[in-house]
């Protein structure tokens, strides 16, 4: 069965079919979603998706993108959820803004607290900012989780991988401009390795162009596991136990 571990099925782009499109998913060899939340509303929005339907799975918290007006307590509270098993997304992004630096470090720094006294594990987003999410990362050595659609250098995942963190890969391994996912999955033991949609973002090659869902993941998977030399059931049965030791789902 594939595990999506990262998708936003809370977003507008599924208001008019969310529920049909997620029914689905069984059907269609998807057996877990997580859903991170960006901020608090879409939080409960996460949390909610995964009352509704049993393999759906949320995670809660800020991402540097809403971190306007927001604040840690509501996402605190929305963490004792039973379906909660994770903080995310959280992180840094200087693509979108570089300009409040420091404001999108202090609310990593405070979340990745909160997930290490929660002992939750972390979905981080970091877009062109890797040095500083790396600086962070050290500060909180107890800290766990994975670097959501990885963008970073091999030199760095070496040293992800070494303090116990997972790299997710998404539909841009399908690219043709992969350079740099490649080398980093190169050197990415399978037992480390993600497989995210980020839907409806991000959709892989072939449908590159049209809204992303989970059912898409096999083409992600089918990549991957060409680079590594493994059939594609195997690497998605390594994956599948992958999320779930991480995120500690039964
Ligand atoms: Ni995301």
């Amino acid at each position: 069965m594939i595990f999506d571990t990262h998708a936003h099925y809370d977003s507008g782009a599924f208001n008019a079919d969310r529920e049909e499109v997620l029914a689905s998913m069984p059907r269609k060899g998807v057996g877990l979603i997580l859903n991170p939340g960006c901020e608090e509303q879409s939080s409960r929005a996460a949390l909610a998706l995964a009352e509704k339907f049993p393999f759906v799975y949320a995670a809660v918290g800020i991402h540097p993108e809403d971190m306007e007006g927001e604040r840690l307590d509501a996402i605190r509270a929305l963490a004792a959820h039973e379906k909660c098993v994770a903080i995310g997304e959280i992180g840094l992004d200087y693509y979108w803004d570089a300009s409040h630096k420091e404001e999108q470090k202090e609310l990593f720094a405070a979340q990745l607290a909160l997930a290490c006294e929660l002992s939750l594990p972390v979905i981080v987003h970091d877009r062109e900012a890797h040095g500083d999410s790396l600086e962070l990362i050290r500060r909180f050595p107890e800290a766990r989780g994975v670097f959501h659609c990885f963008s970073g250098s091999a030199e760095m995942a070496q040293e992800l991988l070494r303090r116990g963190w997972y790299l997710g890969f998404d539909g841009p391994v399908t690219y043709k401009n992969a350079r740099r996912a490649i080398e980093v999955l190169e050197i990415t033991p399978p037992e480390r390795i993600l497989v995210e949609t980020d839907s409806p973002y991000m959709t892989p090659v072939p449908l590159r162009g049209k809204r992303n869902d989970s059912s898409n993941l096999v083409y992600i998977i089918q990549k991957i596991a060409e680079l590594k030399g493994l059939p594609p059931e195997e690497l998605e049965e390594i994956t599948w136990a992958n999320g779930k030791r991480l995120f500690g789902i039964e």
